[in-house]
This record gives structure tokens, C-alpha cells and sequence, in this order.
């Protein structure tokens, strides 16, 4: 198993995220050999990038067999996109294939509990309710592209005029914003020199409400001609509302959606529904992508902890104050606690536009706003970003002692690690469930509820 080595390799399981595992002749004996990007039941031609003493790594070359679990898959941009990763498999066989992953990850790290089910998605396709392009190129010098990362190479953007995960009026959008650039001959950013104009366009709409917001992330070095881009828009014969046109002054050195927000039409946010209940979202705060998806996500997270009324309630890492506000409901007070200003200022709006009266929400990183406030918790409920808690503030919370805590989490190693040190502050795993809030991704949300083990 020299570096280089060329082998054909079945692939016997899965570990996340998307990284398969074979044997040499099939021989569990044997040690493993890891490949990212394939699928159980391929039969793969490979080179070996890194053999060590616990692991060999190598590159996929080639699937010489499809998985009998594969088919064709439905998306002209598969392969070239980065986007979807399991689009080869059913709706079905995607689910359950991430389900098994996660397991997989689960019993290696020790934990007794494992994920039990995967909740299906209730839309497969045109789910999303927000997408972030990148301009670019698909190759040096080539024409101006609109669109996502090429799959392994990041600094190629492919056009995806017919992605499915989006709907008519995100594609509509981004078609004609590329086509109105190359028209006007606008540049692209470059990353290295940091000259150009055109960054990223950012696209969110209501799947409840309609309402549609369109962002253009790019500097200032070019002069954007507003009310003739606005016009462009406008003219655009979309199913939904155009709520709020947007230019981000993106003069910044990182590869992020940031700036100043000037507004060229409409408001600064855009509404959706949850449940019965409305929340106004700006540009800069997070929101789950699937909106019909989080209405699955939030049940499943409270009915872990059904017996909330009358209790006080901390939502850590509250975003625009979602699941504090469907808490509240049934608490008698919920607390936020959510870094980025914009999201908290949103959050106490969307509580006054939802008559509640019981929640607020502090601005601030959840470990320092913890040592500064006195309030007790009953209950708590985390959904901590893809970087997790971490240690520390995982050992702050832990030091309340409160007999429930439900974890939601986007990236499950994170999540893991951080089981690990509630479990040596003396709670246990109880139930763990996943809910498939990005179908044909490797990505996958997951509930857990800890219970306090008697002291
Ligand atoms: C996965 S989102 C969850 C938001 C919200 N619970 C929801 O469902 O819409 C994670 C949130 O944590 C916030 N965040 C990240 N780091 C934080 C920190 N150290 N302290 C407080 N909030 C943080 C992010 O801004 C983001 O809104």
C-alpha cells in the first residue's frame, strides 16, 4: 500500500461525512482503507494518498461498478456542482445512508445512544428557502459564471441555471442577474489581487409568504447602475414578491457576504411563517433553509421536553428567536442568547409582532452572557453554529444542573465532542433522532435529549 499505488476496492460502509470504507479483498482482517466521496457497495478504482499505521487514505479515480443502492442521477449539473453529494441514490437510500453514518459516528465515539430515525424532508426538491451564488469563472480567463463552487476545486464557479433544490423564481433570478452582468461587462472580483467588483448574490424567499429578497455582495470599485439593475429585477415575471433589493458594500478581505447594507428597493428583511407564527428575517441572521423542514425540526426538538409549562427556559443560540418563541408558548419565560446583533434585534420584533410577551433576547457570545446573568434555568435548549459549543461554555451549562437539555446540531462531529463532555458533567444521552433538512447533501440536522443522570 505504497503512496501511489493504484487499487480496486469494494466499499464495505460508510463513515461521515460521505467517506467510504473498504477492505483489501474484502478481508476485515485487513486495515481499512478510507475514500472520500464514494458510496456502500461501490466498486471503486483508486490511488492510495496516505498509508499510516492506523489508516490508509486514498483518492477515488474511477467507480468502476455503481452501488446496487445507486441510480442515474436527476441533475444535469451533478458531478461539476458541488452541491449534492448523494444525488445517485433515492430520496430513500440518501436518508438512509446519512442515518447510518451517523450511527457509525456515534458508536466510534463511544456513545451507548444511538440516532434511531432519519425524518424524511417534506419537500425533496425546490426546499430551500435561501441560496448565497459566487460570480466567478469556471476557468481562468472564461466567461463570467453565476452559480456554486465547483465539486473539489474552489476557486471554479459552475453555472446552475437548473438546480432543483431551489425554485423557478430563485433560477429566474439568478439567470437574468448573470446575464445583465456580462451584458453590462461588469468584473468579477478577484480573490488574489482583491480588484473587481461582483462577490457573491445572496437570494432568500419566504416559502410561506413569498416575499423575495435579492442581495448583491460586491465592492465598490465599479459603478453599479442602480435603478437599471432594480429595473432588471423588477421586469422579471417571478411567482413571488420582490420584498427587498439589496447592495452590500463588500470591500472586505474575506470570502463572506458582509458590508454595508444599502438598500436600493423595499425593506431590509423578508417574512416567513412557522407554524402560526411570523418571523422578519435581515441578510445577516440565520434562518433554517428549509422551511417546511424546521417545522418538522422544532417538533421533534420540544417533544423531548413536553413538559415545559411554567417553566423558565434558555433557547442558546437563538438566531431570530424561532424556538424560544414556539417555547414560549407553553413556559412561563423564555430566554435568548444570540451573538449577532441583527438577529437579536429581529428576534424581540418578531416576538412584539407575535403578541408574546413572556421572551427575551440578549446580544452576546453565550459563554460571557451566561457569567453575567442570574437568571436560573428549568430547561434548556442549544443549536450551537457548525463549530459547536465547545468545552468551556458545554461545562457552563452543565454547572446549572438542569434535568433536561436538548441539543440541535447542523454538524455532528462537533456535536459528538460535545456529548462527550456533557457526558462527564453527569448527563446522559437519552434519544437521538436525525431530521433530513438538506436531501441530497451530506448534511443532516440532529436532536439530541440529554437527561441528568441522579446525582
Ligand atoms: C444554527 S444557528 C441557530 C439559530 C436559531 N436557533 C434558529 O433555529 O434559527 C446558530 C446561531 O448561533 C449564533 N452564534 C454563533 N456563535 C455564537 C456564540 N458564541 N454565542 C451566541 N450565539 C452564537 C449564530 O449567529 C446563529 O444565529
Amino acid at each position: 500500500l505504497k503512496k501511489g499505488l493504484e487499487i480496486e476496492i469494494l466499499i464495505d460502509h460508510m463513515k461521515y461525512p460521505n467517506i467510504g470504507v473498504g477492505y483489501i479483498d474484502g478481508n476485515k482482517e485487513e486495515k481499512k482503507i478510507v475514500i472520500k466521496n464514494t458510496i456502500r457497495g461501490q466498486y471503486v478504482k483508486a490511488k492510495i494518498t496516505k498509508n499510516r499505521s492506523n489508516k490508509t487514505e486514498a483518492r477515488l479515480l474511477e467507480v468502476i461498478e455503481k452501488s446496487s443502492i445507486e441510480k442515474d442521477s436527476f441533475c444535469e449539473h451533478y458531478g461539476n456542482c458541488g452541491g449534492c453529494a448523494l444525488q445517485t441514490l433515492s430520496d430513500k437510500n440518501q436518508a438512509q445512508l446519512k442515518l447510518e453514518m451517523i450511527q457509525e459516528l456515534f458508536k466510534s465515539n463511544g456513545l451507548l445512544v444511538v440516532p434511531e430515525k432519519i425524518i424524511d424532508s417534506p419537500k425533496v426538491f425546490e426546499y430551500r428557502n435561501k441560496m448565497e451564488y459566487s460570480f466567478g469563472d469556471e476557468f481562468i480567463g472564461g466567461p463570467l459564471t453565476l452559480g456554486m463552487h465547483k465539486k473539489n476545486r474552489h476557486n471554479d464557479v459552475v453555472n446552475i441555471p437548473n438546480c432543483h433544490l431551489i425554485d423557478e423564481d430563485f433560477r429566474n433570478i439568478m439567470t437574468a442577474v448573470l446575464n445583465y452582468f456580462t451584458v453590462e461587462k461588469a468584473p468579477k472580483y478577484n480573490k488574489r489581487s482583491g480588484e473587481g467588483f461582483l462577490r457573491h448574490l445572496v437570494v432568500r424567499k419566504g416559502l410561506k409568504t413569498g416575499e423575495i429578497m435579492v442581495a448583491l455582495s460586491a465592492t465598490t470599485q465599479w459603478s453599479l447602475n442602480k435603478r437599471s439593475f432594480v429595473e432588471m429585477l423588477n421586469k422579471l415575471n417571478l411567482k413571488g414578491v420582490l420584498t427587498s433589493i439589496l447592495y452590500v458594500h463588500n470591500d472586505g478581505l474575506g470570502d463572506m457576504v458582509s458590508g454595508e447594507i444599502e438598500c436600493l428597493q423595499g425593506s431590509e428583511t423578508i417574512r416567513e411563517n412557522l407554524f402560526d407564527l411570523t418571523f422578519d428575517i435581515p441578510l445577516y441572521a440565520f434562518f433554517q433553509t428549509n422551511t417546511l423542514g424546521a417545522e418538522h425540526l422544532y417538533r421533534s426538538a420540544l417533544e423531548m421536553i413536553p413538559n415545559i409549562g411554567g417553566k423558565i427556559c434558555f433557547d442558546l443560540f437563538s438566531g431570530t428567536g424561532t424556538i424560544g418563541q414556539i417555547m414560549a408558548k407553553k413556559a412561563k419565560r423564555v430566554i435568548g442568547i444570540e451573538i449577532v446583533a441583527d438577529a437579536v434585534e429581529m428576534a424581540i420584533k418578531n416576538a412584539q409582532i407575535n403578541e408574546i410577551d413572556n421572551c427575551e433576547f440578549l446580544c452576546g457570545d453565550v459563554y460571557t452572557v451566561l457569567n453575567t446573568i442570574t437568571d436560573k434555568p428549568d430547561v434548556i435548549v442549544v443549536d450551537p453554529p457548525r463549530m459547536g459549543i465547545g468545552e468551556k461554555a458545554v461545562k457552563k451549562i452543565a454547572t446549572y444542573g438542569v434535568d433536561e437539555i436538548v441539543y440541535i446540531s447542523c454538524n455532528p462531529k462537533t456535536l459528538v465532542d460535545d456529548l462527550k463532555t456533557f457526558e462527564t458533567c453527569g448527563y446522559t444521552c437519552e434519544k437521538v433522532l436525525l431530521v433530513d433538512m438538506f436531501p441530497w447533501t451530506g448534511h443532516v440536522e440532529t436532536v439530541v435529549k440529554l437527561q441528568r443522570r441522579n446525582p
